[in-house]
């Protein structure tokens, strides 16, 4: 089973995350948790590049990069771990890519979506849980985070970028409602986390 959070920075994403686990692990089954980009040596290293304030980094040259990234964890870790009957609970998956690059950076939808197919090797979720949260909220969700160094790379792109990017989201869940599901993000984390083992435990028990 493939779970993937989808949200802009600081919707509460990895919050969320974090309870699901638990509350799966706690029903007998083995989770593996991975962030994107990530969770390989080779991902962290392309992650450090992308985040990097340091970095001048063109929209397309961004698209290569996440792909990479993608790719060696669906080699390394997601294909592996599913073949293993295990749960796969990712932070971010392909939508990230069709929301930040094609809505956000404004890149060709069919070209990304090309790019897609090949970072993912057709490996998809077979849900993904969007934290839906208005910019102004994330913002400040994400001050109120004791350890806010400064923001990355990603997270200086702005008020403009962010409202395409969750429009994207918006689109990708009208064209694919039985994976890509909306939760609103305004409710309290326990409201949240209870609406979304429900929808798992439906899952889980299909
Ligand atoms: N439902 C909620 N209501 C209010 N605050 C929340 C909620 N969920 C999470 N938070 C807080 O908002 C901040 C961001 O949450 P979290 O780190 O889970 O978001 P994220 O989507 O993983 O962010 P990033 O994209 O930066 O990794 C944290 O301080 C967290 O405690
Ligand atoms: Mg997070």
């Amino acid at each position: 089973m493939f779970i993937s959070f989808e949200g802009i920075d600081g919707s509460g994403k990895s919050t969320q995350l974090t309870m699901l686990r638990e509350w799966i692990e706690a029903r007998g089954y083995r989770v593996v948790t991975v962030r994107e980009p990530g969770a390989t040596m080779l991902s962290e290293s392309i992650r450090e590049i992308l985040l990097s304030n340091k970095q001048n980094i063109t929209s397309a040259s961004e698209l290569l990069l996440f792909s990479a990234a993608r790719v060696q964890l669906v080699e390394k870790v997601i294909e592996p771990a599913l073949a293993q009957g295990e749960v796969v609970l990712c932070d971010r998956y392909v939508d990230s890519t069709t929301a930040y690059q094609g809505y956000g950076r404004q890149l060709d939808l069919e070209q990304v979506a090309l790019c897609n197919r090949l970072a993912t090797r057709g490996v998809m979720p077979a849900l993904t849980l969007f934290i839906d949260v208005p910019y102004d909220e994330a913002q400040q969700r994400m001050n109120f985070t004791a350890n806010s160094s400064e923001p990355d790379r990603m997270e200086r792109s702005g008020r403009d970028f962010y409202n395409r990017v969750r429009n994207g989201y918006l689109g990708i869940a009208a064209a694919e409602p039985q994976r890509f599901i909306v939760i609103d993000g305004m409710q309290d984390r326990t409201a949240i986390h209870k609406e979304i083992v429900g929808i798992v435990d439906r899952l889980l028990g299909a």
